[in-house]
């Protein structure tokens, strides 16, 4: 005879009504979640927006158990649905089980590490460009800098360096869209109305039609040149792309895939680059061995420990969510389908039989040592990885590298700043202000090569 399942149960968290959970979450993310392991220890439940209830996970046992289960039981397409209105349904970022990982394969070539060295040309003088016009002397926000940069790179990666005047008009149309949706009412919004509705408000509709306006008569423009195969850009790559049965992508696809990349692919680099900036400016002797470093051009070793140690200490994406299809089994409890695990980025790198003095800035601690799959996860990971880490890598070294090696940063002692919630990702509070000091007379030589990963 079948011994009889065991009965569900989930790990302890804060009492309290799902409303109270959410506003703590989105108020001060890393401190409610610092205060829940505490509590509760490695596994606590939350109860939070989207049907069943979360469980956090910060054991990176549990984590690798989820990154490494089956895409039929973890998905992360329902996860993720608060992008539906603005990525579209054909989004990888959506996607669940097949339809996932042949989406996930056709985007996957453009982004292999050894094209890299592709981009950095544009990344440099696109970095060159905007940071030439910064002023000295005075406070200056680097978030909507690197905001502008970053956006500035991921288009013209995407669509090719010609495209001039079409790409003022999809930055002023991404623009517009961004800075409505990640307006904190416009998340609470599509949680109390939930995503479907939510896309099709007048205004919203009118918002994606502007960047549709401009998306759509440039996959049918691009189908039609005859140089396809010679354009090394992601949009002429992807409209080659062919799935196991030799398919194409389709026009909607694409056109939900270009926005995956270009929404994916420059706020949560530029975050980053504003954390490190953030940090770096508060620990002057890492700030000055990074500009040391640089203008010697004969390594990346310390630029490559700050990024890491920058990623791992202000994660832009503090969670990764999947939501169960069956029932499973972790960390002692057996879990209803309908339930939420929540590899937790923030906490995971916050242990401290991991990464001693865990609250502190300490790059030294990357130094010959590489990050652990399932210890170091600001990627996430699994079949879910971040599909652009590589090129969100190579491109903060290349931003990062082009700021220290043309000018020189005031330090503070002014007190971190503190984590805002943006949409879903943690930005820096004061948007990461900085001080140019001063300029050296002749810009120092570029490196030689600058490593991805
Ligand atoms: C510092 C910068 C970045 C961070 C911190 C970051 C973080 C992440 C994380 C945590 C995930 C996993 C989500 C999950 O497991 O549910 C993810 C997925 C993804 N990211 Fe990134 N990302 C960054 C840059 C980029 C860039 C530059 C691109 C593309 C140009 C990109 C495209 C994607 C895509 C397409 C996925 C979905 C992968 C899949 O579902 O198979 N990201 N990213």
């Amino acid at each position: 005879m079948n011994e009889p399942a065991a009965p569900f149960s989930f790990p302890a968290g804060p009492r309290g009504p799902m409303p109270w959970h959410a506003a703590q979450f989105a108020r001060d993310t890393w401190g409610f979640l610092a205060s829940c392991r505490e509590r509760f220890g490695d596994t606590f439940t939350l109860d939070l927006p989207g049907g069943g209830k979360w469980v956090f996970l910060t054991d990176p046992e549990h984590v690798k158990q989820v990154y490494t289960g089956d895409p039929r039981i973890f998905h992360a397409g329902e996860g993720n649905s608060i992008l539906l209105p603005l990525l579209g349904k054909h989004s990888v970022l959506l996607l669940d089980e097949k339809p996932h990982l042949r989406q996930r394969k056709l985007l996957l070539p453009p982004f292999h590490g050894k094209r890299m060295a592709g981009y950095e040309e544009l990344m440099r003088q696109i970095s060159r460009d905007t940071i030439d016009a910064w002023p000295t002397g005075t406070p200056l926000k680097a978030w909507p800098q690197m905001q502008a940069i970053t956006l500035e790179i991921i288009m013209r990666a995407v669509f090719g360096v010609q495209e001039g005047a079409r790409l003022d008009r999809l930055r002023e149309a991404l623009e517009t869209l961004m800075a409505e949706v990640t307006k904190p009412r416009t998340m609470m919004l599509i949680a109390l109305m939930g995503e479907k509705r939510f896309a099709r408000l007048p205004a919203v509709q009118r918002r994606l039609r502007a960047v549709d306006e401009v998306l759509m008569p440039e996959i049918a423009a691009r189908r039609l040149v005859s140089d396809l195969d010679e354009r090394n850009d992601i949009l002429s790559m992807l409209l080659q792309a062919r799935d196991e049965d030799g398919e194409l992508m389709g026009d909607r696809e694409l056109r939900d895939e270009l926005m995956t990349l270009l929404v994916a692919g420059h706020e949560t680099t530029a975050t980053s680059l504003s954390w490190a900036l953030e940090r770096l400016v508060r620990h002057p002797e890492a700030l000055q061995r990074l500009q040391d470093e640089v203008r010697a051009g004969e390594s990346d070793e310390w630029m490559t420990a700050v990024i890491r140690e920058t990623m791992r200490l202000c994660p832009v994406i503090s969670i990764t969510v999947r939501e169960l299809q069956e029932p499973v089994e972790i960390a002692g409890h057996r879990l209803p389908a309908g339930a939420r695990v929540v590899p937790c980025i923030h906490l995971v790198h916050r242990r401290p039989d991991l990464y001693p003095d865990p609250d502190a800035f300490v790059p030294e601690r990357w130094l010959g040592q590489n990050p652990g799959t399932y210890t170091w996860i600001p990627f996430g990971g699994g079949v879910r990885r971040c599909l652009g880490a590589s090129f969100a890598l190579f491109e903060m070294k290349v931003i990062l590298g082009e700021i220290v090696r043309s000018m020189d940063l005031q330090t503070t002692t002014a007190p971190g700043e503190r984590m805002r919630t943006r949409a879903i990702t943690r930005t820096p509070g004061g948007q990461a202000e900085i001080v140019v000091a001063r300029r050296p007379e002749v810009r120092a030589p570029e490196p030689v090569a600058v490593a991805a990963g």
